[in-house]
């Protein structure tokens, strides 16, 4: 029947959920929503001034919905048989151990999400139950199987969509508000299709028709996978680049901008540097990855793998460069660490390549001082700290620093690893005359004018571009 006025819930309020629903409330008044989740201190941070998902515009937000048509609660079970439309928006963490450990999603939450809704089925009420997550390929299915499993009895009907999120972190309230396109996989049945029309009818508040975009269930799981894929690809690919760009003495921006202004190419995502991060890269190039592998592609797999592979080389490639320019030896030596998150605009830390070049700098027992402007001292700490070393050891060996200048005080060499703005405007000339002699700048970011800091004083590597002569010839770490 036509409901006067549509329930939403949505089933785990993290950096994906939370988000996303409040900018429906935003957008569609008429609409109820309601965000749940297990963690209680998670609802109540929600419901705080101190909101546990720090986005731009995002407070705003929440502050014009909340009270309204938004809310966020503990009651699970519920809000989820209140509901109409119910969004799983839980982690999908990879599995740590076990069958696919290292590659494979665990999906441990999802299961016990998918189980609350089928409770619900007791409720009476029908639902379209829409996937959020970053989920397998053919996850969908099971969910559908599952509600049929417990809807037997005659109680509610189902209908399983997916719609995957493509916001990225920093820019998740502008990416919300205005997106590139809205996927909502379904059915091809008319159960199917009306429950699609009824999520696109959602979005249609502010989306506008041709930006939304319908698939089959598989192809929207698949098309997240994809997306992230082919990003991560084209990183790798401009890195692996950036490596024949330095042994010919090539300029990596250059072809990369040669290159873009090809339509076909593209001229977005293709900056080298140190290495992509971010919790999602890694994560679905390997769940990819292990989608062919478990298909019986192995191929295919190992082509996907090797994206992530080219990765690490990026990273370990840093470490090996910035030994070998000083001499070979960094014991005892003061190296600093600007910026620790995987990207600017961000405090996020997860898989920054900051944390594996600290990591190499640490195990070639260098003194590190690290400054982000938006990663905590806590943060840093916990990402440095390695289980083999003595604890006392490695709190002396890193330094967490107030501004770049403290950072690189007495220091031998200055690392750049995250694009910050404010990297780009420093003094180098101040933090030249802090530093010991010769004094070293690798820019993982290319931010640095190079030109001009080598002008300076400094011996200079910036990835991909030609070689200062300081760094030819010398003997090579492996
Ligand atoms: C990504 C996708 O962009 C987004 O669509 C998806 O929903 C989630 O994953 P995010 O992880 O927030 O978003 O970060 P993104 O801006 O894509 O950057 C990822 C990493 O790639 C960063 O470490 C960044 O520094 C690196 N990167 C990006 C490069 O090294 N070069 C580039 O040209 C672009
Ligand atoms: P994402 O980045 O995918 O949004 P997060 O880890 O930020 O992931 O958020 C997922 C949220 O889902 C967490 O707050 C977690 O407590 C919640 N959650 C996990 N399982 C359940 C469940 N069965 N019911 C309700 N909430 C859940």
């Amino acid at each position: 029947g036509q409901a006067a006025m549509v329930k939403i819930c949505c089933i785990g309020s993290g950096y994906v959920g939370g988000p996303s629903m409040a900018v429906i409330a935003l957008k569609c008044p008429a609409i109820e929503v309601a965000v749940v989740d297990v963690s209680r201190p998670r609802i109540d941070a929600w419901n705080s001034d101190r909101l546990p998902v720090l986005e731009p515009g995002l407070d705003a937000v929440v502050r014009a919905c909340r009270g309204r048509n938004l809310s966020f609660s503990a009651d699970v079970d519920r809000h989820v048989a209140d509901a109409d439309i119910v969004f799983v928006s839980v982690n999908t963490p990879t599995k740590a151990r076990g069958l696919g450990a290292g590659r494979a999603a665990d999906l441990a939450y999802w299961e016990s999400a998918a189980r609350v809704v089928a409770a619900a089925s007791r409720s009476g009420k029908n639902k379209i139950v829409v996937e959020k997550s970053a989920v397998p390929v053919r996850t969908a299915e099971a969910m559908e199987r599952m509600l049929l499993a417990h809807s037997g009895g005659g109680g509610a009907t189902f209908q399983v969509l997916s719609n995957p999120e493509f916001f990225s972190e920093g820019t998740a309230v502008r990416d919300l508000l205005c997106p590139d396109r809205v996927l909502i996989g379904g059915r091809d049945t008319d159960a199917g299709r009306s429950a699609v029309r009824a999520l696109r009818d959602v979005y249609a508040h502010w989306v506008p028709e041709d930006r939304i975009v319908t698939t089959s269930l598989c192809s929207a799981e698949l098309s997240k996978l994809a997306a992230n894929a082919l990003l991560a690809q084209r990183v790798s690919s401009v890195n692996a680049i950036s490596a024949l760009c330095e042994a010919t003495g090539a300029d990596v921006s250059d072809v990369a901008r040669a290159v873009g202004w090809d339509d076909r190419v593209g001229d977005g995502f293709l900056n080298a540097g140190v290495g992509f991060g971010g919790s999602s890269f890694q994560k679905d190039v390997l769940r990819l990855a292990y989608a062919c592998e478990c298909n019986g592609l192995p191929e295919a797999a190992d082509y996907w793998r090797q994206v992530v592979a080219v990765n690490e080389y990026q990273k370990s490639r840093f470490v090996r460069r910035v030994v070998s320019s000083m001499f070979s030896t960094v014991a005892g030596k003061k190296v600093a660490v600007l910026g620790f998150a995987f990207k600017k605009g961000v405090g996020d830390t997860r898989e920054s390549p900051a944390v594996d070049v600290c990591r190499g700098l640490l195990g070639d027992r260098a003194h590190v001082s690290v400054y982000d402007p938006a990663v905590s001292e806590k943060q840093i700490r916990r990402d440095t700290a390695s289980p083999a070393a003595a604890k006392a050891q490695a709190h002396q060996q890193v330094l967490v620093a107030r501004d770049a200048y403290e950072a690189a005080e007495g220091a031998h060499g200055l690392c750049v690893l995250t694009d910050w703005d404010e990297f780009r405007t420093l003094d180098y000339r101040r933090i030249f005359d802090g530093m010991q002699r010769p004094a070293f700048v690798f820019d993982g970011r290319g931010v640095v004018d190079v030109g001009k800091v080598r002008e300076i004083g400094f011996v200079v590597y910036s990835v991909g571009k030609p070689l200062d002569p300081w760094l030819k010839g010398l003997p090579a770490v492996a």
